[in-house]
Parts: structure tokens; C-alpha cells; sequence
């Protein structure tokens, strides 16, 4: 029974195991493939500069309240929101975070099997000799037309998620990313360094860095705050749950901090990757597209000595930070279940991450040559939905809770466990009560005229 306990609801080994493994949640596709796209598509550098504002000013705030609303009821959403306001329709916060995990799964899981596919690809001599913009094109045109290719790898991914989930946090989370994830650091900064010193480079740093206000504008303000919920993992209760298992006598405040800043850190570097590649092949940096970094990476990989075994090991690494994240996502419906309604780790794993595949089909197949599902690009439509719009409302309900329903003050006493002084606790509180709720409300009341 004891050992039943510890599955159900264990503790970090240490500090650093916690950091490690909410990096490795907030660390993915989100900054290495969501993010240059985001950035391609919304203008450029102007776009860089509201996600840096957004994820200092209003992300780093909810990142800090979810994980001091995980720490101080150490339950999952549904169970941490019912503790504080037992039978209320705050409940619904929960629920949204709990669906809005499935429906990310479904696709967040699809892009990770490209990434897999494309460790294959790579391994198998895809990428030898020269490769020029419109050879990557085409591979990648070919690799997500082939129906069953991208099932098998859908299902693989989730699959190895479920399975690493149902064995429980410590055993399945930690192992993880202690090695892996600092390694993946050392290979972007490498390829960021090579990149930047590629011919014609300044042009794609110039898109990147250089803000044209001109493109300013709602859309650019929404798809930011989105990219910044969405890359550090918050407003679906990832972090509340994460939270739920760090202990009493750490920082809070540094947690979030460090999560934070290692999650922006590497988004930043991924663009510096992107951009001057895109200009070296003679691109333009607004060519968007999901399949951007696919078609890009190989690109910078071919120009480096011993491209081969970089690109195997990038694209390893990608698929493994892809994978500590759809952990994530699937351990927030799993915490869920089997803390609200008595299900058992493995039948809540298996059953969540049945429904995810089934969901996810109709994403897989939404790509270029196929004919079923690739006039609704429904990959893209559940994107926006629910990793932007969902993720904000899912913030805004959050900050409000913990502001204004649980209140300021207590959640302040539970930072102050581990964090005596909390010396941005007036930073913090504002942001909480006015500047982030604020935000969002402005964002979701002009969405109509921005998707519109
Ligand atoms: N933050 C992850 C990434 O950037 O890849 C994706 C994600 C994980 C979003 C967990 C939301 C979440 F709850």
C-alpha cells in the first residue's frame, strides 16, 4: 500500500529534479518548431519583442501562481481548485485544463512523430550530399503525405507517453530529462553559433531582431501571449500539478524564475537558428508553414562537419524533449483520474491516451497530399484553439481564482514557505490581480475582430 502511495503521489528528489522536469514540460516543439513559425507568420522581430514582454510581464506571474496553487493543495486541477472552493463552478477550471491536455495531445503528438521520423530519415542518408531548400521541401511533402507513415509514428509517440506516464512521476519523469535535456542546450547553442556565421545570415537576423512596428497590430499581440502560455506550459494546469509535488522548504519564486528563463532562452536560440538559415538558402523569413523547421534544420545541419550524426542526435533530442513534454500533457487528465475518481495510473494512461491517438488521426492526416482532411487543416484549427485560446482563458481563470477567490494573501503565505522575503511580491500581486487578467480580457474581447 505504501508503495502504491508513493506512485500516486510522490515527491521531486530534489530542487533541481523539479526545474528539470517543468523545463522539460515547458522545453519542446513549442520553442523549437511552434515558436519560428509564430514568429515567421506574425512579422517578424516585433513579434519577438510582445512575446519577451509577455512572457516577463504576464507569464512568469502565471507560472508562479499555478505552481503555488499545486504546491499548497499538492492536487491535481480539478482537486486543487475543489480543496479551496469545494463544490463551486470554479471546478470548470480544471475540467477546461483537463480537456484542453487531451485536445494538445492529439496534435502536439503528431508533430512529435515527424520529429522521430526525421531522426529515421536522417539516419538513413535522407539528407547526404547537397541540400538545398527545394530538397527539403520535397521530403517533407513526401514524409506527410504517407498516410500510414505518420499514423505509425502518432501512435508510437503516444504510445511511449502512456507507457511512461502509467509507471508513475518519479521513475518516469526525472530519468528523463536530468541528462537530456542539458545536452540538447549545448546542440542548439553550437548550430545557433554556426548559423549566425553563414553567408547572407545578417539578412535573417535583421527579420528576427530588428522590430518593424509597422506589423504591430491584434493578431500579433494574441498569437504572443498564446506562444508564451503555451511554451511555458500554463493556463491548462500543467504547473498546478507540477507544483503538487514540489516541496515545502523550496523557492517557489526561483523555481518559476528558472523554468522561465531556460524555456525563453532556448525559443530565442531556436529563431537564431531559423532565420539566418532561411536567408542563406535565399528564403524569405515570412514563408510560415508548419513544416518551417523541418525543412530548415537539415539545411544548417548539412553545413556543419559531421552533420550526420548532429542531425541524428538533433533530431533524437528534439523527439525526447517533444516527449518529456507530451508526459506533461498527458499527466494533467491521468492526475486527474486517478486522484478524483479512484481509476488506477494504468487504465486513466491507456484510456486518456486511446482517446489522444483517435483524436489525433484526423491531424496526422491533414497534410498536403492527402485529400481527407487537408482542406480543414484541422492540425491548425486545433492549434489556435486550444493551444491559444483555450491556454489564455484557462490563465485568465487562474489569476482571478488565486487573486481574487482564494486570495492574494494566502497564496502569498504559501511562497513565503521556502521564500521568506518574496521581495517581488508587489511585482507579482499586481500583475496577478490587474495586469495579466486585463491583458487576456482585451485579447478574448478583440478576437472576434482579429480571427474575423
Ligand atoms: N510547453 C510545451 C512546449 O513548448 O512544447 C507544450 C505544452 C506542454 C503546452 C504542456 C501545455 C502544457 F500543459
Amino acid at each position: 500500500m505504501a508503495s502504491q502511495e508513493t506512485i500516486k503521489r510522490g515527491t521531486w528528489g530534489s530542487k533541481i529534479a523539479f526545474i528539470l522536469a517543468a523545463a522539460g514540460s515547458a522545453i519542446g516543439l513549442g520553442n523549437i518548431w511552434r515558436f519560428p513559425t509564430m514568429v515567421s507568420q506574425n512579422g517578424g522581430a516585433v513579434f519577438v519583442l510582445v512575446y519577451i514582454l509577455a512572457v516577463v510581464l504576464i507569464g512568469f506571474t502565471v507560472m508562479l501562481t499555478e505552481l503555488t496553487l499545486g504546491r499548497h493543495t499538492q492536487k491535481n486541477p480539478v482537486g486543487a481548485i475543489g480543496y479551496i472552493k469545494p463544490r463551486t463552478p470554479w471546478k470548470i477550471i480544471g475540467y477546461l485544463g483537463v480537456i484542453t491536455g487531451v485536445c494538445i495531445l492529439s496534435f502536439y503528438s503528431v508533430v512529435a512523430g515527424w520529429a522521430v521520423g526525421y531522426m529515421v530519415k536522417t539516419a538513413t542518408g535522407a539528407f547526404r550530399g547537397e541540400v538545398t531548400s527545394q530538397l527539403t521541401d520535397k521530403i517533407f511533402t513526401e514524409f506527410t503525405s504517407n498516410p500510414l507513415q505518420v499514423l505509425v509514428l502518432l501512435f508510437i509517440i503516444i504510445g511511449l507517453t502512456a507507457f511512461i506516464i502509467s509507471k508513475g512521476v518519479k521513475g518516469g519523469i526525472e530519468r528523463w530529462t536530468k541528462v537530456l535535456m542539458p545536452l540538447l542546450f549545448v546542440l542548439i547553442i553550437f548550430l545557433a553559433i554556426k548559423a549566425l556565421t553563414l553567408p547572407g545570415a545578417e539578412k535573417g537576423i535583421a527579420f528576427y531582431l530588428k522590430p518593424d512596428f509597422s506589423k504591430l497590430n491584434g493578431t500579433v499581440i494574441l498569437f504572443a501571449l498564446g506562444q508564451a502560455f503555451f511554451s511555458l506550459s500554463l493556463g491548462m494546469g500543467t504547473m498546478i500539478t507540477y507544483g503538487s509535488y514540489i516541496s515545502k522548504s523550496d523557492n517557489l519564486v526561483s523555481s518559476a524564475g528558472w523554468v522561465t528563463f531556460s524555456d525563453t532562452i532556448i525559443a530565442l536560440l531556436a529563431g537564431l537558428i531559423i532565420f539566418p538559415t532561411l536567408a542563406f538558402s535565399g528564403q524569405p523569413g515570412n514563408i510560415g508553414g508548419f513544416g518551417l523547421v523541418f525543412k530548415i534544420f537539415p539545411i544548417i545541419l548539412s553545413q556543419i562537419p559531421g552533420g550526420y550524426i548532429f542531425g541524428i542526435l538533433f533530431f533524437a533530442l528534439l523527439s525526447v524533449a517533444a516527449l518529456t513534454s507530451t508526459i506533461s500533457l498527458l499527466e494533467v487528465p491521468v492526475a486527474y483520474l486517478v486522484d478524483e475518481r479512484n481509476w488506477s495510473r494504468k487504465k486513466a494512461a491507456l484510456a486518456v491516451g486511446l482517446f489522444s491517438f483517435v483524436l489525433g488521426i484526423p491531424s496526422a492526416l491533414s497534410f498536403e497530399g492527402m485529400k481527407i482532411f487537408t482542406k480543414m487543416d484541422f492540425l491548425g484549427k486545433l492549434n489556435f484553439i486550444f493551444g491559444n485560446i483555450s491556454l489564455a482563458v484557462g490563465a485568465l481563470l487562474i489569476c482571478v481564482f488565486v487573486g481574487y477567490v482564494w486570495g492574494a494573501k494566502k497564496a502569498i503565505q504559501e511562497i513565503f514557505s521556502g521564500n521568506p522575503k518574496f521581495k517581488l511580491r508587489p511585482l507579482w500581486v499586481f500583475s496577478l490581480k490587474f495586469l495579466s487578467p486585463i491583458a487576456v480580457i482585451f485579447i478574448l474581447i478583440f478576437i472576434k475582430k482579429i480571427t474575423g
